[in-house]
């Protein structure tokens, strides 16, 4: 399941996901075929939201695996082989970083990398899958939440050119022996995880509460250990606070 045979690079483009899709749609996307670009003026973040970057001074980039052959009830393992990736990636920089459920990529508190995953069905499995990452390099200010990037933790400009291939080896790397190998993708993953263990705050349809992330169920939702009982949530249901 390699990446990066063909490489796209564009000036500006609404969204690389876009780009694939569309792509997919008139039967003109190889499997790996890398989409890059300089700028995303409509980019997508996860929940509907916009993924709004400074033009130029960060990745954003999107690929195509054609032959994921994964059943529905095991999907969440793509994100996690993904995420390891980027912390894999990030760990070459001297770079710490955790994964926020389910796929954010976090240094300490603040955000660095989110991921998009958009998959095609065939029935009850996912035929391929479009993946969409947006890693902040060289930006140095972020308004409305907490956000970093590669420039702010290591202090050096980056040329984003080089990181894209040097990004692309990382997945591979990851993508080469891995896709079977679930249970220690899902250790590592949990090795990973942002606040696993620690008394924190949160938000569901109750309200606030006091809790502790104990992990990640198979199918993806996150088990939180609240008043002696552990529940589980689905993407929109939990709030970090
Ligand atoms: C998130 O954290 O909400 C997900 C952000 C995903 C952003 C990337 S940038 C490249 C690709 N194209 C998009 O429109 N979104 C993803």
């Amino acid at each position: 399941m390699q990446i990066g045979q063909k490489m796209l690079h564009l000036a500006s483009v609404d969204s690389t996901n876009n780009y694939a899709a569309n792509l997919l749609k008139q039967g003109d996307l190889e499997h790996g075929t890398v989409i890059l670009a300089d700028e995303q003026y409509a980019g997508r973040g996860q929940r509907g939201a916009e993924w709004l970057v400074k033009p130029g001074e960060n990745l954003t980039f999107s690929f195509f695996l054609s032959d994921v052959n994964l059943s529905v009830n095991r999907q969440f393992v793509l994100t996690q082989l993904v995420s390891l990736g980027m912390v894999d990636f990030l760990r070459k920089f001297g770079i710490e970083a955790s994964i926020k459920w389910p796929n954010d990529i976090y240094v300490g508190d603040s955000k660095i990398c989110g991921m998009l995953i958009e998959n095609q069905l065939s029935g009850s499995s996912i035929k391929s899958s479009i993946i969409g990452i947006g890693l902040n390099v060289n930006q140095e200010a972020f308004s409305g939440f907490s956000a970093t990037s590669l420039k702010l933790v290591t202090g050096k400009q980056h040329i984003i050119q080089e990181l894209i291939f040097s990004l692309i080896f990382t997945l591979n790397e990851m993508f080469k022996e891995n896709l079977n190998r679930t249970a220690r993708i899902d250790e590592r993953y949990h090795e990973n995880l942002y606040r696993r263990d620690e008394m924190s705050d949160y938000e569901d349809a109750s309200g606030k509460f006091q809790g502790v992330i104990k992990g990640v169920s198979p199918e993806g939702r996150l088990i939180v250990l609240r008043d002696h009982k552990e529940y589980l949530y689905e993407l929109k249901e939990i709030r970090f606070v």
